[in-house]
């Protein structure tokens, strides 16, 4: 399914082969059970809705809208609570040769910290992609806009988690940021990926004719996925990319063609998650982007991810 006429989409890291470089950005196709058996069938990896110590229904709807641009949305971290997903990975078939990450999104750190704990006592293949970026939380800043605050967090995921570990970021747009941030990723060893960007927090929808807000939690502010934010995902990618030796970039945002994963890769990607396009199209997006991808490599000449990844030219 994934080798397109001796095209190789597979990628190899975190000590495994994955068959391919796509899966779900966290937070779509990934909150029940269904869906992520859905996206373990048509995806080369699996990633869990960020999860909190105890269930939780979320914001107030409407709290998604797709504009002609992309989506906004203010979910507010609606998931099944951290022991669904610890069960689901429990049960998880490695075998099939696509590793299943868990995001965690703790409303405190001590509470990312417990789900960590757990995570290592159990020692499940399962890796954790420790969300420091969900704008929707009413009061809650993004953790990872406060410096200080991140490497405190950092500090403490490394007492609790004894294995590799990834992170999602928000966007970053000064390059005085990139690098402060940088300089606090690159003290901890065991991080072993950071997955750029979350959706770009606190936009907002203006609907003309209703002259309204798109989406009612916070007023109608929300997070931006899909074209909005395929600028801004490349430029943190290839940021990190270069910034972080010897520990990966997973690239997320603004991804609904081979072209859009393209582009990730030459600035630097690893892997590539797939956020509002999948939303809207559904897991056969994966295929489609995938047979994209092949034939524009085909069509340059490329064999491999490798050929061409961070590669990106400046002039
Ligand atoms: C949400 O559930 O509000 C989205 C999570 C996120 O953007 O991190």
């Amino acid at each position: 399914m994934y080798e397109h006429h001796s095209t190789d989409l597979s990628v190899t890291w975190l000590g495994q082969t994955m068959p391919g470089c796509l899966y779900n950005a966290s937070g779509v196709w990934c909150r029940e059970e269904s869906e992520l058996e859905a996206v373990r069938q048509s995806a080369a990896a699996v990633i869990s809705k960020s999860a909190t110590l105890a269930p939780r229904e979320g914001n107030p709807e409407p709290r998604y809208c797709q504009t002609p641009l992309g989506s906004i949305n203010s979910m507010g971290l609606p998931n099944r609570g951290f022991a669904y997903y610890l069960d689901y990975a429990r049960r998880y078939d490695y075998l099939c040769g696509k590793p299943l990450f868990l995001s965690l999104s703790g409303m405190t750190l001590e509470d990312n910290c417990e789900m960590l704990r757990v995570l290592s006592e159990q020692g499940l293949p399962a890796i954790p992609e420790v969300n420091l970026s969900c704008p929707n939380v009413p009061g809650k800043p993004q953790l990872g806009y406060d410096f200080a605050a991140t490497a405190a967090a950092l500090d403490a995921f490394d007492r609790a988690y004894s294995g590799l570990y990834g992170v999602k970021l928000p966007p970053y747009f000064d390059p005085a940021h990139f690098s402060a941030m940088a300089d606090i990723l690159n003290r901890h060893p065991r991080l072993a990926f950071v997955t750029c960007i979350n959706s770009i927090g606190n936009g907002l929808v203006v609907d003309v004719e209703s002259e309204s807000v798109a989406i009612k939690p916070k007023d109608g502010l929300g997070g931006l996925g899909g074209d909005y934010v395929l600028p801004t995902a490349l430029a943190n990618v290839r940021e990190f990319h270069r910034l972080l030796p010897g520990k990966e970039v997973v690239g997320c945002g603004g991804v609904k063609s081979g072209r859009e994963a393209f582009m990730h890769i030459l600035a630097g990607a690893r892997a590539v998650q797939v956020g509002t396009c999948l939303y809207h199209e559904g897991p056969a997006a994966f295929a489609r982007i995938a047979a994209e991808l092949a034939q524009l490599m085909r069509d340059k000449g490329y064999r491999s991810l490798d050929d061409f990844r961070g590669k990106l030219r400046v002039l």
